[in-house]
């Protein structure tokens, strides 16, 4: 099994790309089911998560190619309409083919995903937005089985704001008969880019960028191409290398109108940050400030970025609280952060973070995509050598994070 060797350098400087958003990908190649003939996706990096919806769309009778960042589906024949548990059990986000196999197909039979490291992630929300369209479903043997001879539009309130959810019923809803219309729906930057990508295929969505999202359903829709947008939570997870910095670093290919909380909340520790309009500058602080967050659905501070923020307040000076609000069980870095002598105690879903004046390399575990990439930052801004097992989490959603730090200064290598 892979392993980061990381020596311990906070003096990174220079310019750091941001590649496209995973989780805007994954949708988007969902999405391309909809549509007999061939889409094309822009600006793809190269990750396993995105290599396991490949597969799953294989499975299902797609074919999908790769070349550079440019990605191909050709979903002209879908012969199958089981998403088999090998798949969703690697990555949870393979519910995303339920909503375009009811809508195209009429049925679905998709394993049902488990736990994972952050905790547990149900996916009621999904069902219930699939029944509302009409669906009948059943959950046996392990699966979720739905059927519907034709999807119908209806009023959706979700309780709780969901990305998945809000973007799986899209998906069903789009070929429905007649209007749906969302309540509470998510707003993160991926469901908008969903959003474009589905209207390119002809579908007929308005209401970007609020809660409420009206969909007419259409008959029919058609292959589409488009660039898809940049990363915000690589974006941020660079932010914050820079700030733990000695030096500047500039982030670049990012969306800065995606960031602005995190922005906000690493002026907050004393940073200096330079915007333009697809870079963004971080000069760090010679002093970190402690900054108290709390992660929320967008435009709250993301929950992905909680894991690497906390590293930068581990080096703070004085007593910082993070909170996590989406999910209340996502502290499993912090056992690992304690082992290069962090100061942090959980209580229930709130950590406090006492500053330290130094981190101290050790040996390490990887238990999840976020808590990696914290792991990766810790290693770098420690004295001396941190080794980090278990790095295919971070392959999941991060490409060549490795190659990209060393450009600006980093020492990582991987064994
Ligand atoms: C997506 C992101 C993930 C991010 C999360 C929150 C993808 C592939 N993953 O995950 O990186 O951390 O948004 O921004 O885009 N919930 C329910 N029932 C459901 C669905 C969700 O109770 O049916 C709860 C979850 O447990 C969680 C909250 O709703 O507490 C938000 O989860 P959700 O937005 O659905 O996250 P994902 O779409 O799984």
């Amino acid at each position: 099994m892979e392993q980061f060797i990381i020596e311990g350098n906070r003096n990174l400087s220079g310019t750091i790309p941001v590649s496209g958003a995973k989780n805007a990908i994954l949708p988007a190649m969902a999405a391309c089911l909809l549509a007999p003939g061939t889409s094309t996706l822009h600006n793809v990096p190269h990750l396993i998560d995105l290599k396991t919806m490949s597969l799953l769309l294989r499975v299902l009778g797609a074919k999908v190619e790769m070349e550079n960042d440019v990605l191909s589906i050709d979903a002209s024949h879908i012969d199958s309409y089981e998403a088999p548990y090998e798949l969703v059990n690697k990555m949870r986000a393979s519910i995303y083919v339920l909503g375009p196999l009811l809508a195209r197909l009429g049925i679905a039979k998709v394993s049902f995903p488990g736990g994972c490291a952050i905790g547990t992630r149900p996916v009621d929300l999904h069902l219930m937005a699939m029944e509302a369209l009409g669906a009948h479903i059943t959950v046996e043997h392990g699966y979720i089985n739905a059927k519907a001879d034709k999807l119908v539009g209806a009023d959706i309130y979700f309780p709780k704001s969901s990305v998945g959810a809000t973007i799986n019923a899209l998906m069903a809803a789009v070929l429905a008969k007649g209007v749906t219309s969302l309540f509470n729906a998510a707003m993160e930057p991926e469901i908008d880019a969903t959003i474009d990508f589905l209207n390119l295929m002809g579908a007929q969505i308005s209401g970007k960028g609020t809660t409420t999202l009206v969909i007419e359903g259409v008959e029919k829709l058609h292959p589409t191409e488009m660039e898809m947008i940049p990363d915000r939570i690589e974006a941020g997870t660079f932010l914050i290398a820079g700030a733990l910095s000695t030096n500047p670093v500039t982030v670049t290919n990012c969306n800065p109108n995606h960031l602005t909380l995190p922005m906000e909340k690493l002026r907050a520790s004393g940073c200096e940050l330079e915007v333009e309009n697809c870079s963004i500058t971080v000069y760090p602080p010679e002093i970190i400030q402690p900054v108290d967050i709390i992660t929320l659905p967008y435009p709250g501070f993301p929950t992905d970025l909680q894991a690497q923020f906390t590293v930068l307040m581990c080096l703070a000076d004085g007593i910082s609280f993070i909170e996590d609000t989406i999910f209340p069980d996502r502290f499993a870095h912090v056992a690992e952060l304690n082992r290069l002598q962090a100061d942090i105690r959980v209580e229930q879903n709130i950590a406090r973070v006492k500053g330290v004046k130094k981190l101290s390399g050790a040996e390490v575990m990887a238990t999840d995509l976020r808590a990696s990439a914290a792991l990766v930052l810790a290693g770098i801004a420690a004295e001396g050598k941190t080794v980090i097992s278990r790095i295919y989490h971070i392959d999941r959603g991060y490409d060549h994070i490795e190659k990209k730090l060393n450009a600006i200064g980093a020492k990582i290598t991987r064994s």
